[in-house]
């Protein structure tokens, strides 16, 4: 006889009747619990819940975000798109009223509904039904998921108390990963600053990593690098010159051209580079840009010699980006070079200092780079 009050008794019933569907649950509710990525724990609650419930959509608004992130279910996979600017009003939509009962509540027949406002895309989706939940941790209620459905809502009590544990799981996760990109944001304004301090001791690079940063991520894109790719070319193509902060400024600012020994010691910032930021968890991914973006594709490079797909992809990247922004720049002993000429420049290296692949995608670039360095003067000679 089941308990009607007491949510956990629904929840073992249903685990009985099919212990597969709550078997591959509790293996994506451990997977909601360590992603990092904002929007993924909510594309796996969805995908979790699919045997218990027809999910056609999800939105989360959690009470310390501004956004709601909403998540559509368009064919077989759900698609990871986040409408930003939806608010949940204070009062009179569906799922404030739920918050303040504080326990989930179905809605047949919204389109029928004149009771309650809804954002837009439930007309346009033209959901039929929905399922509020508001999530809590401990006694605090921390914000409100709500499940669309194209159809009625036919949803029993033993799966509506399925439906709740996992997105308060669901909501833990999201806000783990908030403090965790908090932390990650902090961090990394410290290691900014750090590299602006960088770029101030050598006055002709002022302004270089962000360059190199937004044209390495634009070329990235073009190949359709993952968004994991592109947060670490974000992290590597900042901080790919840091290690400079171990090496002279006489060095660094030298009014003429380098000595053979001079030009060894400049030839250890990839490596001082990479020391600096080894012990720091979340900018591995960066680690093989800040050593690698000095290596050619001929193998004559530093510090390793790497060639060909030896070396990195994103620090082939980084390498071909890093190159046309130097020649762009004011140089001790030479003024800076066009857009134009630099990208001959970029054109003549190819199969020798550059990947063949990558160096012609950044030629394709050429009337973007250009309009951007018309645009936007490189910094000129401070002295
Ligand atoms: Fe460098």
């Amino acid at each position: 006889m089941q308990d009607k009050d007491n949510p956990r008794s629904g929840y073992n019933n249903v685990l009985q009747q099919d212990t597969s569907s709550a078997a591959s649950l509790l293996t994506s509710t451990k997977d909601i619990l360590t992603s990092l990525d904002l929007s993924a724990p909510l594309v796996k609650l969805a995908e979790a819940l699919g045997p218990f419930i027809r999910v056609d959509a999800v939105s989360l608004k959690l009470n310390n975000l501004t956004e709601e992130l909403l998540l559509l279910k368009r064919g077989d996979t759900f698609k990871q798109e986040i409408i930003y600017g939806s608010r949940i009003t204070a009062s009179g939509s569906f799922a404030s009223e739920a918050m303040l009962s504080n326990s989930p509540s179905i809605l047949h027949e919204i389109a029928a509904n004149t009771q309650f406002s809804f954002p837009s895309y439930v007309a346009e989706e033209k959901f039929q039904s929905l399922v509020a939940l508001p999530l809590t941790s401990g006694t605090r209620q921390t914000g409100i998921l709500t499940i669309y459905l194209k159809e009625s809502a036919d949803v029993s009590s033993d799966v509506l108390a399925i439906v709740s544990i996992v997105a308060n799981v669901t909501a833990t996760a999201v806000e783990n990963t908030q403090l965790v990109s908090r932390i990650e944001k902090n961090y990394f304004s410290t290691v900014e600053a750090l590299t602006a301090a960088i770029e101030a001791k050598d006055a002709y690079t002022r302004g270089h990593s962000k360059r190199v940063t937004q044209f390495a991520i634009t070329l990235a894109e073009r190949f359709g690098v993952s968004e994991t790719d592109i947060r670490n070319l974000q992290y590597g193509a900042t901080l790919h010159d840091i290690g400079k902060i171990g090496i002279s400024g006489k060095i660094l600012n030298k009014n003429g051209r380098l000595t053979e020994a001079e030009y060894e010691v400049i030839k250890k910032h990839p490596v001082i580079g990479e020391r600096i930021i080894e012990r720091v968890d979340f900018l591995q991914g960066a680690r093989p840009i800040v050593r690698g973006h000095h290596e050619r594709f001929d193998g004559t490079g530093y510090p390793d010699g790497l060639r060909d797909e030896e070396i990195p992809f994103l620090a082939r990247i980084s390498a071909v980006v890093d190159f046309f922004d130097a020649l762009t720049s004011d140089r001790p002993y030479r003024r800076a070079y066009s857009a134009e000429q630099a990208l001959l420049m970029v054109r003549e290296s190819i199969g020798r200092e550059f990947d063949p692949v990558v160096a012609r995608e950044f030629l394709e670039m050429g009337p973007v780079l250009a309009a951007a360095y018309q645009e936007a003067p490189v910094p000129v000679l401070e002295i």
